[in-house]
């Protein structure tokens, strides 16, 4: 059996980040993963570029039981700190929108940027390592089909469960519930939603039909674009209040953000009377979609011929369209899982279970989820850096 200061399960983001700290700070640290490469997701995000942060990263921005949890970790490690990082190893990025960055070139150079960390810091990383159980007597003991480690820390960083075919599991959650750790619900996050049949009906034929809109649920609104998929709705706008859904409940597409529907209606059937209501309508949204909301809404007659009654029923329908999903496209799409091990039994200064000392969860597998656009990450990096610092 081999000793270390520190076993860390899960070479991701918030695992790698916990692993350089911890070893900069003079300890020996293991990290264990599964994978053949580390950081996969990493690799993956942000289409290969890594949306690694958002410079608007606030509390607010994120989902928990408790929303105050994470404001610790956030204030201690900001995306400012990350950045002087990636400056560090020259690794070229640029601001997209709304205070999201992205690596110029590839999501590589932050895997690689964070193991040239690490193995500065002396971590050993070992990969391709199958966690086959986990016990702890005076210390923690992890088993692998590949030896058996010790360690008076344990760091569990294996992440969500979203994307199983990429390797995600539920060891941390399953661990932490060996250790009597509450689990929050878990569920798909920043996923596509799917319509029943009847609505499919229209938004099938609209697949690849995309726009600016703001989708809502409640006080949350997300000003982004919004995409027809086969199955449903995606893009942007309904990634993010896809996490908000929960079943049985309706979104809210406003399809003219800033405008005035119903009065653009009114005014083109006064100034065109002999256009088609499709024609009026491809003014404001792509033409695709027009001609299925003129088709679906309206009688087929000139504008000259339909009620200001109906033309303002449609008006108000593109502002605050009402739709009920069926459900979403689950974990094999969702970019987060919402939920995991309950903040309540967790240090928000270190990460460490309360009643478990030496026991740290971090990352996605704790319940704080954050919005599209870099913030996962920079809570990955976050409470990897606040439990790393504890060890
Ligand atoms: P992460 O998933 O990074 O790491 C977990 C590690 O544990 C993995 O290396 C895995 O192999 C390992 N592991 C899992 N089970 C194991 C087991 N049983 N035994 C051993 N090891 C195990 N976020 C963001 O902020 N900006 C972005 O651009 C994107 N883009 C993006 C795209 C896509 C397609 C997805 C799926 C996700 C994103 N995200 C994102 C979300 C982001 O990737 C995610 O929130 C973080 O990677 C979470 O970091 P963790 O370290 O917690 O888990």
């Amino acid at each position: 059996m081999q000793d270390f200061d520190a076993v860390i399960l899960g070479a991701g983001a918030a695992g790698l980040m916990c692993a350089l700290r911890a070893g900069q700070r003079g300890r020996r640290v293991l990290v264990l993963d599964h994978a053949r490469e580390a950081g996969a997701k990493i690799l993956i995000s942000g289409g290969g570029r890594c949306n690694f942060t958002n410079t608007g990263t606030v509390p607010e921005r994120f989902f928990s039981n408790n929303p105050h949890f994470a404001k610790s970790a956030l204030r201690r490690y900001t995306p400012a700190d990350f950045l002087a990082l990636v400056e560090k190893h020259r690794i070229a990025w640029h601001e997209k929108t709304l205070g999201q960055l992205f690596c110029d070139g590839s999501a590589r150079q932050i895997v690689a940027m964070l193991l040239a960390e690490c193995a500065a810091a002396g971590v050993e990383v070992r990969l391709g390592h199958r966690v086959t159980d986990v016990s702890r007597a005076d210390r923690f003991r992890v088993d692998t089909d590949r030896g058996a480690f010790a360690a008076p820390a344990l760091v569990l960083a294996t992440g969500g469960l979203s994307i199983p075919k990429m390797g995600a599991t539920g060891l941390s959650l399953d661990i932490a519930c060996r250790f009597g750790l509450p689990l929050t619900e878990t569920r798909p996050a920043l996923v596509p939603l799917t319509f029943a049949e009847e609505m499919l009906a229209l938004m099938r034929p609209l697949s690849g039909v995309a726009l600016p809109a703001v989708a809502r649920i409640g006080k949350l609104a997300f000003p982004e674009a919004v995409l027809f998929t086969h199955r449903g709705l995606s893009g942007p706008a309904v990634l993010q209040i896809s996490s908000a859904w929960r079943e049985g409940g309706e979104i809210r597409l406003d399809l003219l953000p800033g405008r005035d529907a119903d009065a653009a209606l009114l005014a083109a059937k006064r100034a065109r009377p002999r256009a088609e209501p499709r024609t009026a309508l491809a003014e404001l949204l792509p033409q695709r979609l027009a001609q299925a909301l003129a088709a679906a809404q309206l009688p087929d007659r000139i504008l000259a011929e339909q009620t200001d009654k109906d033309l303002r029923r449609l008006g108000a329908m593109l502002g605050d369209w009402r739709l009920t999903p069926s459900g979403t496209e689950g974990y094999a799409k969702a970019e987060v899982m919402l939920g995991g091990v309950d903040t309540a039994a967790l240090s928000s200064q270190t990460l460490g279970a309360k009643a478990v000392p030496g026991l740290h969860v971090v990352g996605e597998a704790v319940d704080v989820t954050g919005w599209l656009g870099g913030y996962n990450f920079q809570w990955a990096w976050a409470s990897g850096w606040c439990a790393g610092g504890a060890l």
